[in-house]
């Protein structure tokens, strides 16, 4: 367990390798010299197999949002947007569309579940964009993105994918999707510190930046030089912290990484199922089970999640209209069977206390 005596399920930020945290504390680098121009040069070259494409990759200081605002902006301006809308991530992108598109369609279903194909299909007919978060983090839910992948390029729809929770523990594939742009994030499953966002644009045709920190265009001019650089002051200790997240993940391998994940996610949902915990998220035919975050149903389920975090073990509530109803334990980055054990058996006692109306 990295970072204190607590064992953090939460869905990011997580808590960072001590390799990680201590590269905070290097020196600072000039950030218009060679020696930042380099680090920022490793970061890119390390990020392109994450994001599992060869396109532009820019690093902005600020969080996710940042990155998804800057993709939002800049490629849904005056233009028809579908959104996939089954979860507080998708309602985001949604909410973020509607200030710069001419018109969102939200393609929705109730949270937990995912929306009907043919919704799907329909909406995209009437698009020229389709937003789409990879791995819905409030839910649980992975989306199918071959399948999705495929019906927007079917119909020439140009695709835009949040990979926040996704990239560096579960296969995002840019390429194979044909992903216009994908903005992921850093204190998930990278294992590094919140505080910037990762952006890759495969395909500019059609870009039209409508902010000026966000504008990803500047980015991408600053980044194609010879002396690597970001248009405005980067957060220098974060980068040299994601620098170190990047070589941890790629000194495992991506597909090791993607392999450790499938089976801690499997030993979590099995050991749930055994203590006859059920699982919340009811994918449908646009998803699946996430293997980073995986959300049930106790009773009285902010009672479970206090007396756990009293016991030193930090699980996520609902968010939205989930609040108080589920639980979500996050196994990204670093999170081992050993820990899910500990979260089971903890879970285990305060349970029979509950059904046998025990106080903790
Ligand atoms: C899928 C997804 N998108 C976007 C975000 C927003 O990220 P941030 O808070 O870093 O801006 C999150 C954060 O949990 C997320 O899980």
């Amino acid at each position: 367990m990295a970072g204190g005596s607590k064992i953090s399920f939460i869905p990011g930020p997580v808590n960072p390798s001590p390799e990680v945290m201590r590269a905070l504390s290097e020196p600072m680098p000039y950030h218009r010299g060679e020696e930042f121009s380099r680090m920022y040069g490793e970061i890119m070259e390390g990020m392109r197999p994450l994001f599992g494409a060869m396109g532009d990759v820019v690093i902005i200081s600020g969080s996710s949002t940042a990155g998804l605002e800057a993709v939002l902006s800049g490629f849904v301006r005056s233009r028809r947007v579908a959104a996939i809308v089954d979860g507080k991530f998708g309602e985001r992108l949604a909410e973020i569309s509607s200030i710069y598109a001419r018109e969102v369609r939200r393609v929705s279903s109730a949270w937990g579940e995912t929306p009907a194909q043919e919704e799907l299909e329909s909406s995209l007919d009437d698009s020229e964009v389709l937003v789409v978060v990879h791995n819905e983090t409030s839910t649980g839910i992975e989306h199918d993105m071959d399948l999705i992948a495929d019906l927007a390029s079917d119909r020439g729809v140009d695709l835009l994918v949040d990979v926040v929770s996704s990239i560096g523990c579960i296969d995002v594939r840019g390429e194979r999707w044909d992903a216009v742009a994908l903005a992921g994030g850093v204190q998930k499953c990278i294992g590094a510190p919140p505080g910037l966002a990762p952006v890759m644009v495969r395909e500019w045709e059609g870009y039209d930046g409508a902010t000026y920190y966000l504008d990803l265009a500047r980015y991408r001019d600053s980044a194609r030089g010879d002396l690597k650089q970001t248009p405005f002051t980067p957060a220098l200790p974060l980068f040299a912290a994601l620098r170190t997240a990047i070589r941890e993940i790629h000194a495992e391998g991506l597909e090791a990484r993607f392999a450790r994940h499938r089976r801690v996610a499997q030993f979590l949902r099995e050991g749930l199922e055994d203590l006859g915990v059920e699982l919340f998220a009811r994918p449908g035919e646009l998803g699946r089970l996430s293997d980073t975050v995986t959300s049930f149903r106790v009773p009285d389920a902010e009672a479970v999640r206090k007396e756990l975090a009293r016991r030193g073990i930090l699980v996520a509530g609902g968010q939205g209209p989930l609040r108080g109803r589920i639980l979500r334990a996050a196994t990204m980055a670093n999170t081992t069977e050993e820990e899910v054990e500990i979260l089971l058996s903890s879970l285990r006692e305060i349970l029979s206390r509950i059904t046998s109306g025990v106080p903790s």
